[in-house]
């Protein structure tokens, strides 16, 4: 990856997680007393736990993120949560328009970009997630359309703000199955060229994480392709015997 980009290996617990996994939580910052390469680790537990996951892991090389945060300051948004409200739990990072919430919850790129002007507002940083389906990619839209994403996702403020963000193939999530090396490292180059289009030169220190299917077994291989600066990792995040191999791995 290019040196400007410091790495980010996060974990996204998705809908998982009670104060007993915690615990899993404690391990990993206790093992990761020093973080390889320069990098940066995240776990994103569900907003639950942030503020218990804050508090537990206060001084340790472990930041926290959240899964999502609503667009507006605040209001009569019932069961939705504002970017202060997460920053106030002690979370740093906020994961933004993963696949899950456009397509379960209908989000779209300017729904995304929104979010994005909400979390810097209250300090935090984003983590921007795009990636293709598999009739997508098999008819050869995938770069255009994860290229648009990124066009009406990332919004003109991002100038001069600390960001990543995310490739996730929605294909790839969660069932074992990844993309070739050569099409990550493709994606990944278009990927940067529509950020630096998009945003200008900050554009060149946003890390961009590969995310779907990480593994111990496969991340080694994938953080050591060309302009992958890092992971998103789902269900191997969710225990620390699986995601610490993936933070070394770097
Ligand atoms: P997975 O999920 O690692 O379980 O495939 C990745 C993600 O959705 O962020």
């Amino acid at each position: 990856m290019p040196k400007s980009v410091r790495p980010l290996i996060a974990g996204n617990w998705k809908m998982n997680g009670l104060g007993a996994s915690l615990a899993e939580a404690l391990t990993l910052a206790e093992a990761l007393t020093e973080i390889p390469a320069n990098a940066r680790v995240a776990l994103c537990p569900p907003f639950t736990l942030i503020g218990r996951m804050a508090t537990a892991l206060k001084g340790s090389t472990v930041e926290i993120g959240a899964q999502d945060v609503h667009p507006q300051a605040s209001g009569a948004y019932t069961g939705d949560i504002a970017a202060a409200m997460l920053a106030d739990a002690g979370a740093t990072l906020v994961i933004v328009g993963h696949s899950e919430r456009r397509t379960m919850h209908g989000e779209t790129d300017a729904d995304v970009a929104k979010k994005v002007e909400a979390a810097l507002a209250s300090g935090l940083e984003p983590i921007v997630c795009v990636g293709e389906t598999l009739e997508e990619r098999k008819s050869g839209k995938a770069e255009a359309i994860v290229c648009g994403q990124i066009e009406g996702s990332l919004p003109k403020v991002l100038e001069g703000r600390a960001f990543s963000v995310a490739y996730e193939p929605v294909w790839a999530i969660g069932t074992g199955l990844t993309p070739s090396n050569e099409e990550i490292v493709a994606m990944h180059a278009a990927i940067r060229a529509a950020i630096v289009d998009r945003v200008g030169e900050t554009g060149r220190k946003a890390a961009i994480l590969y995310g779907g299917s990480v593994k111990p077994a496969n991340a080694m291989e994938i953080l050591a392709l060309p302009e992958v600066g890092g992971a998103l990792v789902g269900g191997a995040s969710l225990k620390a015997a699986d995601f610490l191999p993936i933070v070394r791995a770097i």
